[in-house]
């Protein structure tokens, strides 16, 4: 599918599914953090206990999600909307003015968002344009709070309307 405009067409169809909206993170071999924000995460198995989310194949972060081993899956709450915008830009100091905190493993811990899981890389599969990397979850915190919606391209509250 090259067309623009049947590409326009399906993500309009996709963008009809509501999703909560991530910031998928993990830290690179000389220790910065890196992160980028993702609504393709999903539960896929309570035992053993995997998740998967699908990242770009020409995403700069690629092979330090490929390498670093582990990574965290920070779900957004309803007021971190900013977050969600600023991991999804392509800039270098994504981190700055964002309160975060090590997680087990090292990874990045965003503060104020309502669960975080902490995987290992346990698989990653080829799926088109984007790589498919399943993660066992080896530690999880569930503070709690109403979570950011994202759909048809905006994002929801799950008390709007
Ligand atoms: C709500 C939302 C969901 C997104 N979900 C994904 C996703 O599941 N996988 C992905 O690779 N990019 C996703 N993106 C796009 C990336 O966040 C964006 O391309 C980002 O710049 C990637 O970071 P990088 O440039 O450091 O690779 C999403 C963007 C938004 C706004």
């Amino acid at each position: 599918m090259t067309d623009s405009a049947d590409h326009r067409a399906l993500k309009k169809t996709l963008g009809r599914y509501p999703t909560g909206v991530t910031v998928v993170t993990a830290r690179r071999g000389d220790g910065e953090p890196v992160g980028l924000t993702v609504n393709s995460f999903t539960s896929v198995s309570l035992d053993p206990p995997l998740i998967l989310w699908c990242l770009g194949n020409e995403s700069p972060s690629r092979p330090v999600f490929e390498q670093a081993g582990h990574f965290a899956v920070n779900i957004l709450g309803a007021e971190q909307g900013w977050l969600s915008n600023r991991f999804a830009q392509p800039i270098d100091d994504k981190f700055a003015a964002v309160q975060w905190s090590e997680g087990a493993h090292g990874v990045p811990i965003i503060e104020g968002s309502v669960a975080r899981l902490v995987c290992r890389l346990h698989d990653r599969q080829p799926g088109g344009d984007h790589v498919i990397l399943l993660g066992r979850v080896e530690d999880y915190q569930n503070p709690g709070g109403e979570p950011l919606v994202y759909l048809g391209g905006e994002y929801q509250s799950l008390r709007d309307g």
